[in-house]
Formats: structure tokens, sequence, C-alpha cells
């Protein structure tokens, strides 16, 4: 039986051809051998990188994974960046660069793309967020918990450098609300948050124990005026102003007093991409908070109608994402990200975000008009 080179799709791009995988003696007693890129260590795993030269971005056709592919494309060259996820592109991201689909579930393939392509750096961003997470939880567990699992264990059988995006989310109902710091009671009571607390405790084990380059950020909410948020608890600060530009009115799903720390796209992917290529000396711990800007959507709807127009509604109807955000942090302190790596957000205030975000989401209507 050979290995099924057609498990791998890899597009654009074309990877070196796929090694077969024997299996023929069956008979009892016969030892049956892994592909040979299967969980083995090849390098030292206490012996880290000093530098990333080919990165795999996992989940990369969501809010995020695109602008960090062109990101660091534009720092490793545009084939030294490979972009996954379950689903599959579009023509254009095809000719960015190379793409594979990849199931975050499926440890082998993934694997088989790292040797083969002798990737030494991840960027792990398959996820299902918060608010689908509550809707789906086997889905959830599956892909934050056992996908979690899956790299992290390649990244220390391989010795890449991974980073992982943890979330605010990890924070729960007993957790200080304003400027919550780095280390404290982590108690979250969604599957997403106990997930991302999961992740940011393995990842950490493997750094002590294995000598694993592991770095995750701790992100507030995230916006964005070109790429569309994956169902977060936070997604109303990029719906707002679609709503309002398409119809001038908004029906928030969460109470106009729910302050939550946010962050616009431009400094996320700038500062992701700072500190996955940071020295690690730089770095006194491997998991950071990071945080922007605060307000709560009546604060973000009154910025709208100054901006925008007067004539601009909101109406509120809480649902199930309301008991989400109110065990979330309205800010974060991310003082140890600033002093350690440089962490600096260049947009900090609400008025400065709406007007980004109008220009960015008028610009793209007119392109597609
Ligand atoms: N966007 C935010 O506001 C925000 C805030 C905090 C943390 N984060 C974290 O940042 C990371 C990226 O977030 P995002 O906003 O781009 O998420 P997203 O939901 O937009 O994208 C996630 C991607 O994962 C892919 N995916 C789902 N199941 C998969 C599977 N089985 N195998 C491979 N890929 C799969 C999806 O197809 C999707 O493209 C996640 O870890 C998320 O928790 C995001």
């Amino acid at each position: 039986m050979l290995y099924e080179l057609s498990k791998l799709r890899i597009l654009k791009f074309p990877i070196h051809r796929s090694i077969p995988f024997s299996s023929n003696a069956l008979s009892p007693g016969t030892e049956i051998r892994p592909p040979f890129y299967v969980s083995k260590n090849l390098f030292s795993t206490t012996r880290q990188q000093q530098t990333v030269n080919r990165v795999l971005i996992t989940g990369g056709l969501g809010q995020l994974g695109r602008g960090i592919a062109s990101s660091l494309r534009s720092k490793l060259g545009d084939s030294n960046v490979f972009l996954s996820d379950i689903k599959d592109p579009d023509s254009e991201t095809l000719k960015q660069g190379p793409f594979v689909r990849l199931d975050i579930i499926d440890k082998e393939s993934i694997e088989k793309t790292v040797f083969e392509n002798k990737i030494d750096g991840v960027i792990h961003l398959s996820a299902i967020l918060s608010a689908l997470g509550e809707k789906h939880p086997q889905k959830a567990i599956e892909v934050n918990i056992r996908g979690a699992e899956n790299i992290l264990d390649i990244a220390k059988n391989h010795n890449l450098r991974i980073f992982i995006p943890s979330s605010m989310g990890a924070f729960g109902p007993s957790t200080v609300k304003d400027s919550t710091p780095d280390l404290t009671i982590m108690r979250p009571n969604t599957l997403y948050g106990i997930a991302k607390v999961y992740m940011e405790l393995m990842g950490e084990y493997y750094n002590q124990k294995n000598g694993l380059d592991f770095r995750s950020l701790r992100y507030p909410g995230i916006i964005s005026g070109d790429t569309p948020p994956g169902g977060g608890t936070t997604d109303y600060a990029v719906d707002i102003f679609h709503a309002a530009i398409e119809k001038n009115q908004y029906t928030c799903f969460l109470k106009k007093d729910t302050y939550l720390a946010m962050m616009y796209v431009d400094d996320c992917i700038s500062e992701t991409i700072k500190f996955f290529l940071a020295p690690r000396e730089q770095l006194s711990q491997c998991v950071y908070n990071v945080d922007a800007i605060s307000f709560s959507p009546e604060e973000l709807s009154n910025e709208i109608k100054k901006q925008w127009s007067p004539e601009f509604e909101i109406s509120y109807k809480p649902d199930y994402r309301q008991k989400i955000a109110d065990t979330w942090p309205r800010s974060m302190c991310d003082s140890k990200a600033r002093s350690d790596w440089n962490f600096y957000p260049k947009l900090t205030s609400t008025s400065s975000l709406v007007s980004k975000m109008l220009s960015v989401i008028k610009r793209r209507n007119e392109y597609e008009k």
C-alpha cells in the first residue's frame, strides 16, 4: 500500500515527491513502521533555533492568517511562508505563495509537510472562536485542544519555533477585569478559554522540559476592515461598521456599557511578527498580554455618529455572547510585552480606530463595485 499523496494537496508551489510508505507485510507479529518523518526527535530538543527561515501557518484563511502571511513573506521571501487551512484558498491567495490544504487533526500530514519543506517555524492559527465554540462544543474540543496538542507535539519533536495566539478569553469570571496582569487567576468558563489555558500551560511545560521555543500572545478582540471576523464575542466591533455604511443601523448583541480590550488588525499583525522573530534572549516569559484600546458599544457608536452620520442608529439585543463578554477583561496590563520586546501598538484611541475602519471599508466597497 502506497502512502496516498492525494491526502495532502499542495497547491501552486508543489513540494518534493512523497516517499512511498510500504506496509505490505501484514502477517501477525510483523512490525509496521510509520513513515520516517513521524514523531522522531530529529534535532536535540534542548537546542533552540536562533533564526527562522521557513514557516508554516495553520488556519491561515481566517481573519488574521493572510495578513500575517503577507507581512512575514515580505521578510522571509514569498516561497518561504506556507499558508495552510482546512478550506480551499481563492485564486488571489494562491498567487501570493505556497498553500497546503491541512486539517489540524491530521497530524501525519502536518508532520510530512514540516519535514519535506524544511519548516523551522510554525504560526498556529487554526481555531474555533469563542462564540462558535459554545455552539459547537465537540468541534471546539477537537480543533482547539486536539489540534493544539498535535502542533505542539510536532514542534517539540522537530525543534520548531512555535507561535500560538492565546486570548483574553483565557481569563474568567474570577479574574480582575481592569488592567488584568499576565500572572493572575485563570478559571475561564468557555471551552475556548479552557483550551487556551491548556495550550499555554502545555507550551510552557515543553519549553521548560524540552527547550521548545514556544511563544504566545493573549490577544484582545481584533478589529479589521477587510477580513471578516470568525465567530468571536468581539465581532460586533467589526460588524457595526459594515452595518453603519450599508444601512445606517445596527443591532448590537452586547449591552451598551460592555467594555472590552481591543486592537486594530495592523497592530496585531506587525506586533505578532515582531514577537515571533524576536531573539529568544529578549523574552523573559513565553506568554504575554497585549492590549491597545478599550471601549464599549455605546462609545463606539457615538464616535461612528460623529465621523460617519448623525443619523446612525444603534439598538441593543444582548444574546448568549453577553455572558461570555461579562467574564473577560475590560483592559489588560501589557507592560511586560512593552519592556521585553518593545510591543508598541500605534492605533490607541477609539476615534482613530473609527476613522481607520471607515476609510478601509469605504475603499474596499469602492474597489468591489
Ligand atoms: N480574531 C480575534 O479577535 C482573536 C482574538 C483573540 C485570539 N485570537 C486567536 O487568533 C487565532 C486566529 O484567529 P482568527 O480570528 O484568524 O480566527 P478565524 O476563525 O478567522 O480563522 C480560523 C481558521 O482556522 C481554520 N480551521 C478551522 N478548523 C480547522 C481544522 N480542523 N484544520 C485546519 N484549520 C482549521 C478555519 O478554516 C479558519 O480559516 C486563533 O487562535 C484565535 O483564537 C483571535
